[in-house]
């Protein structure tokens, strides 16, 4: 395995292979965990080679945010991506990525605006601008990106299709630990009380899917529910929404597949989770 620091070295490495091998990125902040771990696996069944991306992106995160508390456990993500069978991990200091006087940003103003874009202002700019950037270094065939990170996952393919990226995205479904808390590198920061806390963001979403396969089609209703049971549960919830799969749209009605995507605050952790909404077929 490759462990590469800097730009040049791994944009021409990428350029020798480009169109002999096809690659699979998975794009990731470090502090590996399952959930990377599967991307790292469905990429291997989509390319030949595997690469993987260890970098904590500073433009993604606002002022106030965790960049400085974010976990870099970078040996134990080395051993683990040397596990896995990747062919190259790409690493770079924020210095490589970012000239000091850099000023260009790309911009996605659509779906990035509503969920976290309303809470998290400038973070998606941030990380299609570093996306697009990884693409251009790596040059991937495909890259992996996870379902836990669903607007994300929206930004990014607006990017690659309105700006013609040559890479096809796919799609990993949302990992969880054995009691259903959606694994996320942020998990680690919880103390013993947070972490039994944060369940009630999965619990509430397995019991809305429960609601709508039971013929609940009501999306003020559905939220509502979820909002009371994370405020109970001592959660700080900054949003609790039933949007549109596609478009990212409130709806007011489960009447198609329906994402129930939902933010709070568990300490000072914040945790995403969602799930989709399928409607009874009457
Ligand atoms: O999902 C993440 O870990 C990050 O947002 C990404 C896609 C690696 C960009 O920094």
């Amino acid at each position: 395995m490759r462990v590469i620091h800097d730009v040049d070295t791994m944009q021409g490495l990428a350029r020798t292979r480009y169109g002999q091998v096809s690659t699979a990125l998975v794009p990731t902040m470090g502090a590996l965990h399952e959930g990377h771990l599967s991307l790292i696996r469905l990429a291997h069944d989509r390319a030949e080679q595997v690469d993987v991306t260890i970098f904590v992106n500073p433009t993604q995160f606002g002022p106030g945010e965790d960049l400085e508390q974010y976990p870099r456990p970078l040996e134990d993500d080395l051993a683990a991506c040397r596990r896995e069978g990747v062919t190259t991990v790409f690493c770079p200091q924020a210095g490589q990525m970012y000239a000091g006087d850099h000023s260009t940003l790309i911009a996605e103003s659509v779906v990035s605006e509503g969920l976290c874009g309303r809470f998290r202002a400038g973070h998606f700019d941030g990380v299609v601008t570093v996306v697009a950037k990884l693409f251009n270094i790596m040059l991937p065939t495909v890259a992996v990106f996870g379902q836990k990170d669903y607007q994300q996952v929206c930004v990014i393919q607006r990017m690659v299709r309105d700006l013609a990226f040559p890479v096809e995205i796919v799609v990993a479904p949302i990992v969880r630990e054995a009691d259903g808390l959606a694994m996320s590198s942020r998990n680690r920061t919880l103390g013993a009380d947070e972490r039994a806390r944060a369940l009630a963001l999965s619990q509430g979403l397995m019991q809305a899917r429960a609601d709508v396969a039971g013929g609940e089609r009501d999306a003020r209703r559905l939220e509502q529910a979820l909002s009371r049971a994370l405020g109970k549960a001592g959660l700080q919830v900054q949003y609790a929404a039933c949007v549109d799969a596609d478009t990212l749209a409130p709806v007011r009605a489960v009447v198609r597949p329906t994402l129930f995507a939902v933010a709070a605050l568990v300490g000072q952790t914040r945790l995403i989770d969602n799930v989709i909404l399928q409607p009874r077929v009457e």
